[in-house]
């Protein structure tokens, strides 16, 4: 197959590729209000039974530390406080389209999903310590940074070797390799995906120069922390394949932000207990359908 028709192949299936629930973009306009209230979350969220009741799960979580059980969504959005909410949200939107193996980049189900949240969650510390705003926005974008590698693997199932040898040989970065071999990277697979569930145009362009923020018209702050994030991760083995494990953050975006190795050091300390934090308050109850009346509707009242 020629570069060209891999290129043709790839935007055929993005217009296939299942859409992303409007809710995500719902929650982001929310929280970036000031004056949200917990009601109005909830109101955005009540319409997804599914996610109600994971919401309602996690309020209950042993990790949360309540014996009384709560069963509205809004006594539950009042305990786990509107960041919560919106982690756990955006976090099971997206993870039922990121839960699945990625053959082409030798990526389980287990290792996409872990690598994706723990780089969205150091988002949220950098945001922290370099006072970035918009931190939702960045932490959706880091969410789905490389979602582009789910289309992209279906293609290269069989030519992950040729792409690490040619990337060996060559001495270029495996995304880099992508492109030569296919006409397009993961990064900017990802970032048409983006495009065509109408997510905000930073977003889009934080998942499009993810690995390369200097390729950028304009180099954001979103994209060097989305970047870094991503870079972090992949350094701690954060869910990685075989890819990029000689992956290092650039020079120019960690003195943009102007983060020092402590802060790093920081960031990556807290992710991991961020991390097991987050897993187990989305970890699928043994009993998961406590929450769901008859009808597998959430029995949360209003
Ligand atoms: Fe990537
Ligand atoms: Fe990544």
């Amino acid at each position: 197959m020629s570069t060209e028709e891999i290129k043709q192949q790839v935007l055929s299936r993005i217009s296939t590729f299942p859409t992303i629930p409007v809710m995500v973009s719902k929650l982001m306009g929310l929280l970036d209000e000031k004056d949200t209230s917990f009601s109005r979350i909830a109101d955005v969220i009540k319409y997804d039974p599914a996610l109600t009741a994971n919401v309602l799960k996690a309020a209950n979580s042993s990790y949360m530390g309540f014996t009384r059980k709560v069963n509205s969504l809004t006594e539950a959005s009042i305990r786990l406080g509107t960041k919560w909410i919106f982690k756990i949200a955006v976090s099971s939107l997206i993870g039922s389209q990121l839960k699945r193996p990625v053959a082409g980049y030798d990526l389980t189900a287990e290792q996409l999903w872990k690598h994706s949240m723990a780089t969205a969650l150091t988002t949220e510390h950098l945001c922290n310590i370099v006072k970035v705003p918009d931190k939702w926005l960045i932490f959706t974008a880091a969410l789905i940074h490389d979602m582009g590698k789910i289309l992209m693997g279906d293609l290269i199932s069989d030519s992950f070797e040729k792409v690490q040898n040619f990337a060996d040989s060559d001495h270029i970065s495996f995304q880099e390799a992508e492109k030569r071999l296919f006409g397009m990277n993961h990064a900017e697979i990802g970032a048409l995906v983006a495009e065509k569930w109408d997510f905000p145009e930073e977003i889009v362009r934080c998942i499009r120069w993810h690995h390369e923020p200097e390729g950028a018209d304009e180099i954001t702050q979103s994209i060097d922390v989305v970047h870094i994030a991503d870079a972090l991760c992949l350094m701690q083995g954060y869910g990685n394949g075989r890819e990029e494990l000689r992956y290092h953050p650039n020079e120019g975006s960690i003195s943009r932000l102007k983060i020092t190795s402590s802060d790093l050091e920081l960031v990556s300390t807290r992710v991991l207990s961020s991390l097991e934090e987050l897993e187990n308050m989305l970890e699928e109850e043994k009993n998961a359908e406590e929450n769901m009346g008859p009808d597998n509707k959430p029995v949360g009242r209003w």
